[in-house]
């Protein structure tokens, strides 16, 4: 037996389901399974198994299944919605669990029954794929397709692909994640049919790479095809929508941070890469060297955290923070790098590391060519004020020395974000981010301050271990 085959024989026995547990998902799940069909026929609906559960792919530490409610097309989205939510919300009474409403494309209940956990999710029923009114409504092709084509010893081979990816927190195509989603992996199962091959395979794969199932395009087209899914560094056709890429969520890291997996796995078969690693919070001391050693400063922006779905609240972080690093740049502070962290509920913070954040109190204006007559006039009208030295000229052209405005990165962004909410939104602070900072937020800097945050929250401390100790991609 090869070696890989022993590891993969040890981590199937932690990850895959024990009989009593399947027997118990299945008992449960065909029990709402019923009452969500009967509740659905009142109506003219259908009601359908979804998801890891249709082809025993889950693993044994989700207990969770999908049930997906199919209605009528011609059915208004509004009602479509009130439907999904009144049917689950029955379905769930009936069999004594508890829900919330969680909200995708749709709202739809997401409950909970002995332990179990149930997505209830409200979709259209369409003829064909092309006629999808929302992304929700290829689900139940996906579930066909497959049906149709995962064989039975693909399940474990699919279940050692998801337990990978999940040790390495890049399994799950949500907002926070961009990584693999549930269906992704059994694609890529389907057509590399082992996990060990879709490794050894994975390690050439190049940006761009395209992977058609169905060979709905000929190799002269692919140039065409990376044109249109531009940036996504995979291209998995969809089987049953040839104009989607099943890893439009994939970034570029989480695409190399696999490739580096496979190899490291491929090099030294061992179980490691299966189960996460345990990440210590960064500590004060560590804090203020890594600050030393690279001469940098940490600024934080912190915030309480919008109340809007992870899916929605980390895209608005990321954008935060890219128009931010803009607005220092253009006051000439120099971001190195920086990154956005949140809870999920009360904070919100980004991160950015100073490459300049500090800069001297006299600062050189350049003005026009003295021949430009109109234009030196009105330079020097404008700045005569405020001349520290000056007027004089350099090649030609006149130059001040004037009083800096700001002279942190800290002042600057201070001033920028200390505005009512028209104006965040006018500079490009998405909406829901605008709305809590114009409320409040605060700006630190001090380590203590920082380490105050990482004693009351140690993900944050995880986060900055992270953030310094940043591996290389290859
Ligand atoms: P899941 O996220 O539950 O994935 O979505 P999965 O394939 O069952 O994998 P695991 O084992 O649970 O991780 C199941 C189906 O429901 C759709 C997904 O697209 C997928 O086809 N879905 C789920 C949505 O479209 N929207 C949702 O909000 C939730
Ligand atoms: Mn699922
Ligand atoms: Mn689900």
């Amino acid at each position: 037996m090869e070696e890989y085959e022993k590891v993969f024989k040890e981590v199937l026995a932690y990850i895959k389901p024990k009989p009593q547990e399947k027997e118990k998902l299945n008992k449960i799940a065909n029990k709402v399974l019923e009452i969500a069909r009967k509740e659905a026929r009142k109506i003219g609906g259908k009601a359908m198994l979804a998801g890891s559960i249709t082809r025993d792919t889950w693993l044994a530490d989700k207990m969770e299944f999908d049930v997906f409610i199919l209605l009528p097309p011609n059915l208004p989205e509004k009602k479509l919605e009130e439907f999904g939510l009144m049917i689950g919300k029955e379905v769930m009474e009936r069999v004594k669990g508890k829900y919330k409403i969680e909200y995708a494309q749709h709202p739809y209940v997401s409950g909970e029954v002995e332990g179990i956990r149930v997505d209830i999710v409200p979709c259209y029923e369409v003829k064909s794929p092309e006629k999808i009114k929302s992304a929700v409504d290829r689900t139940p092709f996906h579930v066909k397709y497959v049906e149709k084509n995962l064989s039975s010893f693909m399940s474990d081979e699919v279940r050692l692909l998801k337990q990978f990816l999940k040790a390495n927190g890049i399994y799950g195509a949500d907002a926070k994640t961009q990584g693999f989603s549930g269906y992704l992996c059994e694609l890529l199962i389907i057509y590399y049919k082992r996990f060990i091959e879709l490794l050894k395979n994975c390690v050439n794969w190049k940006p761009g790479e395209i992977i058609d199932l169905e060979g709905f395009y000929k190799v002269s087209e692919y140039p065409k095809l990376r044109k249109k899914f531009k940036e996504e560094p995979l291209i998995v056709i969809d089987p049953v929508d040839k104009e989607r890429n099943v890893a439009a969520a994939l970034s570029s890291e989480n695409f190399y941070i696999f490739k580096k997996i496979a190899k490291e796995f491929l090099l030294n078969p061992n179980g490691k890469l299966f189960f996460p690693r345990e990440i210590k919070p960064i500590e004060e001391s560590e804090l203020i060297l890594n600050q030393i050693k690279r001469r940098t400063e940490i600024i934080l922006l912190k915030f309480k955290a919008p109340k809007v779905v992870p899916d929605i609240l980390w895209p608005q972080l990321r954008r935060t923070a890219e128009r931010m690093e803009k607005i220092l740049r253009e006051n000439e502070f120099v971001v190195l790098r920086k990154d956005v962290y949140t809870d999920e509920k009360e904070n919100a913070i980004i991160l950015f590391e100073m490459e300049v954040s500090k800069l001297p109190f006299v600062q050189k204006r350049v003005g026009p060519k003295i021949f430009d007559l109109d234009d030196s006039e009105r330079f020097l009208k404008k700045y005569k004020g405020e001349a520290l030295v000056g007027p004089f000229i350099e090649n030609n052209k006149w130059c001040f020395e004037v009083k800096r405005k700001f002279l942190t990165a800290r002042e600057k962004l201070f001033d920028s974000l200390n505005k009512d909410v028209k104006i965040l939104k006018a500079k490009g602070i998405p909406n829901y981010v605008a709305e809590e900072i114009s409320k409040n937020f605060e700006i630190i800097c001090e380590n203590e301050k920082i380490m105050e945050i990482v004693k009351e929250d140690k993900n944050f401390g995880i986060f900055l271990r992270k953030y310094f100790e940043k591996e290389s991609l290859i």
